[in-house]
């Protein structure tokens, strides 16, 4: 008999720690995982090649997600104005659902997890931290890529980014009732991922 489906949603803002969490967890507790945002993400990118997104979506190939330059914040502001798109985010609907139902458990991280895929989702959560700690930490891993954008622009963009999610019409950004809050902006990712380890237990996920 395969293992029960168990999901854990994770929602939140760019460079809040859900990626890190979401991977930790998922580790933990042998889950598998998605980063839903790359959907968004490769529906963007191909945009930026000319594609149509509605179209982009609808065809879009999971086996597609790999791709490096999908990390670029070119990309990021992409999907960021793809995913105000409801027949966008319609086509990428189904394969999240069936992700999250997948037998032996998923964690799936991204903007409306909890609110809208998987709002029976055993364990929720949404991760947040105070849009200057975000922006330094983006402009750090940017630097450390050798990225020469100022930590001004990095803040601008997280702002922008931040506004486009949470006041979109169609699934936008929110806590959703009953998931657990975890602001990171003065907690170690260690105490984070250990807090959100703790969660899942506590609602039946077994490692
Ligand atoms: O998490 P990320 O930075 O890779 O996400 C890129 C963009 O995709 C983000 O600005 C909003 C969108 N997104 C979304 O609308 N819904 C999701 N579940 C995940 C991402």
């Amino acid at each position: 008999m395969s293992a029960p489906a168990f999901t854990v949603a994770i929602d939140g803002p760019a460079a809040a720690g859900k990626g890190t969490i979401a991977r930790a967890v998922a580790r933990h507790f042998g889950f598998a995982h998605l980063d839903t945002g790359l959907l968004y993400r490769a529906v963007g990118a191909l945009t930026l090649d000319g594609a149509d997104p509605v179209t982009a979506a609808r065809a879009l190939d999971p086996r597609a997600l790999e791709d490096a330059r999908l990390r670029t914040a070119n990309v990021a502001q992409a999907a960021s104005r793809v995913a105000v798109i409801p027949e966008v985010r319609a086509a990428l609907l189904e394969f999240q659902r069936g992700f999250a139902r997948r037998p032996g458990g998923a964690v799936l991280d991204g903007r409306d997890i909890c609110t809208v895929i998987s709002p029976g989702a055993e364990a929720q959560f949404f991760v947040t931290a105070s849009p200057d700690v975000r922006a330094d930490r983006r402009w750090r891993e940017l630097r450390d890529k050798g990225d020469t954008r100022t930590l001004g622009e990095v803040l601008d963009d997280v702002i922008a980014r931040d506004a486009r999610d949470s006041q979109r019409d169609a699934a936008p950004m929110r806590p959703a009732e009953g998931s657990m809050v975890l602001d990171t902006s003065e907690m170690s990712i260690d105490a984070a991922v250990a807090a959100a380890i703790a969660h899942v237990e506590a609602r039946g996920g077994v490692p």
